[in-house]
C-alpha cells in the first residue's frame, strides 16, 4: 500500500515508525514530516491542511489511505473533503467527518454529546457575551477552583484554571471579550474534578472499536506538575491506575457509549478517538475528547502496539475492525522530550542538535525539528525531540530515556526528570 500521512510533530514520527514497519507498506509519504519522518519515508512539501495540493499528490502517486495526524485538517473537513470528490472518494481517510470532528473543535458539543448519552463528565454551563451576567452568577455558585474553556480550538491554551472567584469573573469577561478571538465567543465553565488523568485512545470504523495502550502524560513545563502547560512533556505506558477493572469500566461507561453515540447520530467517524480522562476516586471522568492521537502518547502507544497497524487501518475503512486483533505489547514504555529553552512561551529556534546517532538504546523520535542549509538538524519548534524506550518495566525504560537525553544535546536544551515519578 502506498500512504499518504499528514502532519509533522512527534506523534508524525512515531505513527511514520509504525506503519513502516507494515509488510503491507509500498510507499509512505509524510506531509510535510520533519527531518525525522524523512529517515521512515519520503517528505513532501505539503502542509497538512492545502487539501487541494493534498489531492494532487494523491493522485499524482497512486495513495491508497490517507492516514491524518493532527486535529487542524480534521476539524477543517478532509474527510467529507475526499467523500465529496469522485476521483478521490475511493481513498480512505483515517480520521472522522468534519461534524465527528467538533468533539474536539467544540468543547459545547463534546459536553452536549456526553450529556446525550450520559457519559461521565463535569457539571457544566456555557455562556456568550449576551449572557456575562448568567455566567458571572453561576461562578458564585461554585467553589474554587474555577475552570473555564473556550469552546473553539486554541492549539491547547484555552484551558484556564483560577484559584480566586475574582480571577475567574475577570476571565471570563476577558475571554467572551475575545481573548482567543472566535473560539472564545462561547465559554464553558465546569465544575473542577480531582484525581490524576489518564489518556485513553480507541480506533473506530463506526461501528466497532479497539482500545489501544493507554498513557499517562505530563503536561506541566516544570518538575513535579509546576510551571505552564504544554503540548506535553512525557508519557508512560502502560499506567498503574488503569486496572483491568478500571478499563472495564472506562469501556462500558466511555468508549462503548461514545462508539454508539456517534453511531446512533449518524457522525461518520472511522478513526481514532482519544479521550482524555481523569481518575475521581476510582470512577473514569472525560475531561475533553481529542480525534486524533495524543503526543506524546503515540511515542509511547506506537511501543506498545504489536499489531500491524495497516491492518488495523484497513478493518477501520473497511468496516470490519471487529475481525482485526490488537496486540499489545507486554513491555512499559516511555518518553522524555526535549524542549528549547523558554517553551512553552518564547523560544528561539535554528540551534544545531547532537548525539542524536549516539542513542542507540533508545528510541528517537523528532518533533520540532528541520534540516539546514548544511545538512544538519536543527531545532524548529517547542517540543524538539521525544526520546522514548522500552523495559521490563517503567524504571528501566526511564533509565534509558534518560540516559538518551543527555546524549543528545542543543542549546538551551530543556527535559523534565521527573517523568513517571508519580506512579
Ligand atoms: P483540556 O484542554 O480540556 O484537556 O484541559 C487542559 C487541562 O486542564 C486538562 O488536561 C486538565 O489537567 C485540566 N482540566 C480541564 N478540565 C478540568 C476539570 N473539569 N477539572 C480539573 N482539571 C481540568
Ligand atoms: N498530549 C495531549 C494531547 O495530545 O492533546
Amino acid at each position: 500500500m502506498n500512504i499518504l500521512l499528514l502532519g509533522s510533530g512527534g506523534r508524525e514520527h512515531a505513527l511514520a515508525w509504525k506503519i513502516a514497519q507494515s509488510p503491507q507498506l509500498d510507499k509512505l509519504y509524510i506531509a510535510p514530516g520533519n527531518a525525522g519522518t524523512a529517515s521512515v519515508g519520503v517528505n513532501i512539501p505539503v502542509k497538512a491542511d492545502d487539501f487541494q495540493s493534498i489531492r494532487e499528490f494523491v493522485l499524482d502517486k497512486g495513495i491508497d489511505m490517507v492516514v491524518v495526524g493532527p486535529e487542524d485538517p480534521l476539524v477543517k473537513g478532509i474527510y467529507d473533503f475526499f467523500r465529496n470528490d469522485p476521483l478521490i472518494s475511493a481513498i480512505p481517510v483515517i480520521g472522522p467527518s468534519r461534524d465527528a470532528a467538533q468533539l474536539e473543535g467544540s468543547k459545547d458539543f463534546a459536553k452536549r454529546f456526553m450529556q446525550r448519552h450520559g457519559i461521565p463528565t463535569a457539571a457544566y454551563r456555557t455562556f456568550t457575551a449576551e449572557t456575562l451576567e448568567d455566567g458571572l452568577a453561576f461562578l458564585e455558585t461554585l467553589k474554587a477552583p474555577y475552570v473555564l474553556k473556550a469552546d473553539g480550538l486554541c492549539a491547547g491554551k484555552g484551558v484556564l484554571i483560577l484559584p480566586t472567584l475574582d480571577e475567574a469573573r475577570k476571565e471570563l469577561k476577558e475571554m467572551l471579550q475575545g481573548m482567543f478571538g472566535n473560539a472564545s465567543s462561547r465559554v464553558i465553565i465546569e465544575e473542577f474534578m480531582s484525581g490524576i488523568e489518564c489518556s485513553v485512545f480507541a480506533l473506530t470504523d463506526g461501528r466497532h472499536y479497539k482500545i489501544l495502550p493507554e498513557a499517562k502524560d505530563y503536561k506541566r513545563v516544570g518538575e513535579h506538575d509546576t510551571g505552564l502547560n504544554t503540548g506535553g512533556m512525557g508519557s508512560v505506558s502502560p499506567v498503574p491506575f488503569a486496572t483491568k477493572e478500571w478499563m472495564r469500566k472506562v469501556e462500558d461507561r466511555i468508549v462503548r457509549p461514545t462508539v454508539e453515540g456517534l453511531a446512533a447520530e449518524g457522525l461518520d467517524y472511522k478513526g481514532f478517538i482519544f479521550f482524555g480522562l481523569i481518575n475521581v476516586d476510582g470512577e473514569p471522568k472525560v475531561i475533553e475528547y481529542n480525534v486524533r492521537m495524543g503526543d506524546p502518547e503515540t511515542e509511547t502507544v506506537m511501543l506498545r502496539l504489536k499489531s500491524d497497524i495497516l491492518e488495523l487501518f484497513k478493518g477501520v475503512a473497511g468496516g470490519n475492525l471487529d475481525t482485526k486483533t490488537l496486540e499489545q505489547d507486554e513491555r512499559s514504555a516511555v518518553c522524555v522530550m526535549l524542549v528549547s529553552g523558554g517553551y512553552p512561551q518564547h523560544y528561539d529556534k535554528g540551534f544545531v542538535i547532537t548525539g542524536l546517532d549516539k542513542v542507540t538504546d533508545s528510541i528517537v523520535f523528532h518533533a520540532g525539528t528541520a534540516l539546514n542549509q548544511k545538512g544538519q538538524v536543527v531545532t524548529a519548534g517547542g517540543r524538539v525531540i521525544a526520546v522514548s524506550s522500552y523495559g521490563k518495566d517503567k524504571e528501566e525504560a526511564l533509565a534509558l530515556s534518560f540516559k538518551g537525553a543527555s546524549m543528545i544535546d542543543f542549546e538551551k536544551k530543556h527535559f523534565r526528570r521527573d517523568i513517571g515519578q508519580d506512579l
